[in-house]
């Protein structure tokens, strides 16, 4: 790896700083990303699936994810983690991060990780070849592709320091302040930076200044070398070692801070745990000694610093860098109050899921209902044995004839007189646990048998707990000798296309118990329905929680509501046709047995 960071490098962000994030974002937009610089975030605590950022005028969702793993799985390219928990937290979100692998460079920002821990989190990560940059950073940058959370400020300090392009310069400090402050004088004395990190200001930190000079050193876009060491430590003496036995050969440009310290009688702490020296050789004045006798270009004060970067730069002849063209950020940004992730109709022509309607109407594009589904509801094409099972499910709930709850409500409300949706709603409404609406719950209980592999008597046992009868199980009409021939039809299709159907073979085996103590206790169009929709799913690669998720949310029970919604427009229009009138329930079906005024 001669570069740190690319105009493709993603991070995942650990812990949701918003205002760090958006301004990663606003970078991104400004240099021109096409890609997001942060994938996601772990929150920990979020509740949340997305928070929304600005990338330029525009918002986008940026997934949450609890932990880490999950967030990796989900982009395991994205290979940099921006370790923003507390001193408390981050060596166990360092350590986790490197337990998964996958990362090739690691962010800390927190202060105070006890030092113990902090080399030990070093070790590992040396030994699993992860760059650590920091603890107590703010970070790192490759300007034009890649920017972490704080350094260079706000926008505009950043195209004033000229951090949003790469320039020739690499850079290396302890402190985050003073980062920022040599860039700005980077770019008034020379063409700004190609590669930048500040390397953090505790006593142990991961990557130390020579291991990133010599990333840089072997970087073509890096011309020249800034040091910016200080008081404390024995670092730059490893950088000296590297310039006299040539494993640096590009010019470098030194200097320690903290050479006031000799003022002091007694040893002085400066504002990093690590800035105070323990010897004579770890003071500010030792290392610029050492450093100038090495060949490195050492100042004779910190005021001298410009001019001798100014100097270094204009004796290599750098041709001058092209400024790009950047984005300007817009005036004034408009928060959305809705989302849609389902379908656009702002182009020429809407889409489902990104396929315009013309690709999936009309009978010569081969797609059909179940496409129409898999796109607007799961925003997925499936495979055809998967929509072809859903457009049987939605023909084989069509209807049920006149004498079921939900038609029948419907029914009397069109002789009512009312529309044609209100009569709807009403038939809709009666879907419920009892009618038609016993899929999600039933996808839910056997997944739950199956899962936690209780025999069919344990279910019936733990349904019997559960004191409501099994969702799925169970019809007024169809039984045993009469069986339901939507139920044979769906698992016939499913033995003959799904890949395998092992929920439903958990099923039949409790109807057979279910059926064994009376006989209409079949396993029904619903329960069949729940059932092979999990088996699908799973086929398809789905993840248990995303399959929880959806029976939570109430998929299942909407492929009754849309398939029924077809019936149940044909029993209003049939009433309207038959100009039907108002109905009222006969006395004779009814039991009155009301008390009298005098027995109360
Ligand atoms: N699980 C366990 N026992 C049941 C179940 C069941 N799902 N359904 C009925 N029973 C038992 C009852 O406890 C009762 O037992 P008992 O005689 O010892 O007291 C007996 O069977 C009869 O109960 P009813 O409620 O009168 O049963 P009925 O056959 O009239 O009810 C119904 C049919 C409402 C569908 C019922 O079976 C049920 O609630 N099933 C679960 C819900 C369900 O799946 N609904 C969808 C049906 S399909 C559709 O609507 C498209
Ligand atoms: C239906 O699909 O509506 C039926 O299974 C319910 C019933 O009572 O027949």
């Amino acid at each position: 790896m001669n570069v740190l960071y690319t105009k493709d490098t993603q991070a995942i962000f650990w812990n949701n700083n918003q205002s760090a994030i958006q301004r990663m974002f606003d970078y991104d937009y400004v240099i021109g990303r096409e890609k997001p610089s942060v994938a996601c975030i772990v929150s920990p605590t979020a509740t949340d699936k997305f928070d929304k950022f600005f990338y330029g005028p525009d918002e986008i969702m940026v997934p949450l994810f609890r932990n880490t793993a999950e967030a990796k799985k989900r982009f395991p390219k994205a290979d940099v983690l921006l370790n923003f928990a507390s001193f408390r937290t981050a060596y166990d979100v360092t350590i986790e991060a490197l337990e998964l692998g996958g990362f090739s460079s690691i962010m800390i920002t927190a202060e105070g990780i006890p030092e113990r821990l902090a080399r030990k989190m070093n070790a590992i990560a040396k030994s699993k070849n992860v760059t650590i940059i920091g603890p107590a950073t703010v970070g790192a940058i490759v300007p034009g592709a890649f920017k972490i959370a704080n350094v260079g400020g706000i926008i505009e300090n950043i195209i004033n320091s000229k951090l949003h392009r790469a320039g020739s310069c690499g850079l290396v400090t302890r402190s985050g302040g003073l980062f920022n402050e040599l860039s700005n004088i980077i770019s008034i004395n020379a063409d700004g930076i190609a590669e930048g990190v500040a390397i953090g200001g505790d006593r142990f930190v991961g990557s130390v200044f020579i291991e990133n000079m010599l990333r840089m050193e072997s970087n073509p876009q890096v011309k020249y070398l800034v040091l910016l060491g200080e008081v404390g430590g024995t670092e730059e003496y490893k950088v000296i070692e590297a310039v006299k036995n040539g494993q640096i050969t590009k010019p470098v440009i030194g200097w320690c801070i903290g050479t006031i310290a000799q003022h002091f009688s007694t040893g002085v702490q400066f504002g990093h745990a690590g800035a105070s020296a323990n010897a004579d050789r770890e003071t500010a004045i030792a290392k610029n000694k050492a450093m100038a006798e090495a060949g490195i270009h050492v100042p004779t004060s910190f005021n001298d610093l410009p001019k001798v970067i100014k100097d270094v730069y204009l004796s290599l002849n750098i041709s001058p860098v092209v400024e790009p063209k950047l984005k300007e950020m817009p005036k004034s940004q408009k928060k959305k109050n809705f989302v849609c992730t389902i379908s656009d109709d702002r182009g020429d022509e809407a889409t489902y899921a990104g396929f315009p309607i013309s690709s999936l109407a009309t009978p010569e594009t081969g797609k059909g209902i179940g496409d129409v589904i898999s796109l607007l509801w799961f925003k997925k094409q499936y495979p055809k044995w998967a929509t072809d099972f859903i457009e049987t499910v939605i023909k084989t709930v069509a209807d049920h004839g006149p004498a079921v709850s939900g038609a029948h409500n419907a029914k009397v409300t069109a002789r009512a007189g009312k529309s044609v949706v209100e009569s709807l709603v009403t038939g809709l409404l009666t879907i419920g646990p009892r009618f038609g609406g016993a899929i999600d719950d039933a996808a839910k209980y056997f997944k739950y048998g199956f899962d936690n592999n209780l025999s069919p008597k344990e279910f019936l046992e733990y349904m019997k707990k559960q004191g409501i009868p099994i969702p799925g199980i169970g019809h007024r009409i169809k039984s045993l000798k009469n069986p339901d021939k939507r139920v044979e039809g769906l698992k016939k299709f499913a033995s003959k296309y799904f890949p395998q159907t092992p929920l439903l073979k958990y099923a039949l085996e409790i109807e057979q118990l279910t059926t064994s103590k009376k006989e209409n206790l079949i396993l029904n169009v619903d329960g069949t329905i729940g059932i092979l929709m999990v088996d699908m799913w799973r086929a398809l690669g789905y993840g248990e929680e995303e399959i929880n998720e959806f029976i939570a949310s109430g998929t299942l029970n909407a492929f009754f509501i849309a398939g029924r919604t077809i019936g149940f427009i044909g029993h209003v229009l049939d009433e309207k046709r038959l100009q039907m009138p108002m109905y009222r329930h006969p006395f004779d079906d009814i039991i009155y047995d009301v008390q009298m005024a005098d027995e109360i």
